[in-house]
């Protein structure tokens, strides 16, 4: 029970989009660090599939994915007992809260978001109002919530201070709705490359197969892709700039193995990249092997996935829905009891 002596936990909120299978950069970068914060936060992790169809989805793959990264949430460590865990679409409060956010939001405002205009860009033939709103859902996501904070990388910090300004506009017009919740740039995460242009973040869109490892990928597909890995002509395992590709396998094996780089750097000593890229893939693949044999137990058993979706999605529109009803309320719609 909650006293004096024990104040609340901090709130975290964070979500993953539901495209693609989500690499081993999106998983030392964020996912590990979500599992390492269910200790010291009142975690609510969800997949993002409604943002998902803002590009064009094929409706067969579209319900694989949002299957398959629900259950790559429980395979890294998430625990139902000790968070939120759930579905957006499943919870029709995202898609309702968003709609008022969406009233309160500036044309403006969102013409300046940076993912939009590369998005617009990306996908001249489909500018959708929902591309251009997204944001606004992202919102939703968050201050249904209420959370103090938002573990995020930097490329979502934008979508965060505009929520931000959202959530203070909202109270500043109605009385106190929404928490202000804090973007949370992890420290711990590290920033993982592509395998095949290490001065680019690795991406699971990216057309070269080689450049990413999926956390699927078994592991003679990873050996095979850290062995293809550029590197330099040097031959020297050493941190040092110009060695994108060099630095880029030191950072993903120090964070693998928790080494430091000067001890990478001792183990490599006279050794040539073959061994090195040898030791990285092995790591990796270790590391990986219990998260897939548990994504393969989960993936095996549907009913049990979909229960698990299903308690989760009640738990969150409890909670959803009293946010809501609070901001409809202040808002002046008549609520039904
Ligand atoms: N836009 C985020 C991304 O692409 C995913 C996301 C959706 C999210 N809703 C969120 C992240 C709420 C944090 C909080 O990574």
């Amino acid at each position: 029970m909650e006293t004096i002596e024990t104040p609340r936990k901090k709130r975290a909120l964070s979500c993953i989009q539901s495209t693609g299978t989500p690499t081993l950069g999106n998983y030392l970068g964020a996912l590990r660090n979500w599992v390492m914060l269910q200790d010291e936060f009142e975690c609510a992790y969800a997949v993002a599939d409604l943002h998902a169809i803002t590009v064009r989805q094929e409706p067969a793959k579209l319900r694989q994915q949002i299957n398959e990264t629900f259950a790559l949430l429980l395979a890294i460590g998430l625990d139902p007992e000790k968070s939120l865990l759930f579905v957006q679409s499943q919870v029709p409060e995202h898609a309702q809260l968003s709609w008022l956010l969406s009233c309160h939001t500036q044309f403006g405002e969102l013409s300046r978001m940076t993912q939009f205009k590369d998005k617009s860009a990306k996908h001249a033939d489909n500018i959708n109002a929902g591309l251009f709103t997204y944001p606004v859902l992202m919102a939703a996501d968050i201050l249904l919530y209420q959370p103090d904070v938002v573990p995020v990388g930097a490329d979502q910090k934008q979508h965060c201070e505009l929520t931000r300004d959202i959530a203070t506009r909202f109270n500043n017009l109605y009385a106190n709705t929404f928490t202000i919740p804090e973007p949370y740039i992890m420290k711990t995460g590290a920033r993982v490359c592509s395998l095949q242009e290490p001065t680019k973040k690795m991406s699971k869109s990216d057309e070269n197969q080689n450049a990413f490892i999926s956390l699927k990928d078994d592991p003679d597909t990873i050996m095979r892709k850290f062995r293809r890995a550029v590197t330099d002509s040097e031959a020297k395992v050493r941190y040092a700039e110009g060695k994108d590709g060099v630095n880029n396998l030191m950072e993903i094996y120090s964070a693998v193995t928790g080494k430091t780089l000067e001890a990478i750097e001792d183990e490599f000593t006279g050794k040539g990249y073959g061994d090195f890229k040898t030791a990285v893939g092995e790591a990796v693949a270790l590391e990986l092997k219990p998260i897939q044999e548990r994504f393969t137990e989960l993936m095996k058993d549907k009913a049990q996935l979909e229960a698990l979706m299903k308690s989760g999605a009640e738990k969150a529109s409890y909670v959803a829905g009293r946010t809501l009803g609070k901001a409809m309320k202040k808002l002046g719609f008549v609520i039904l009891r």
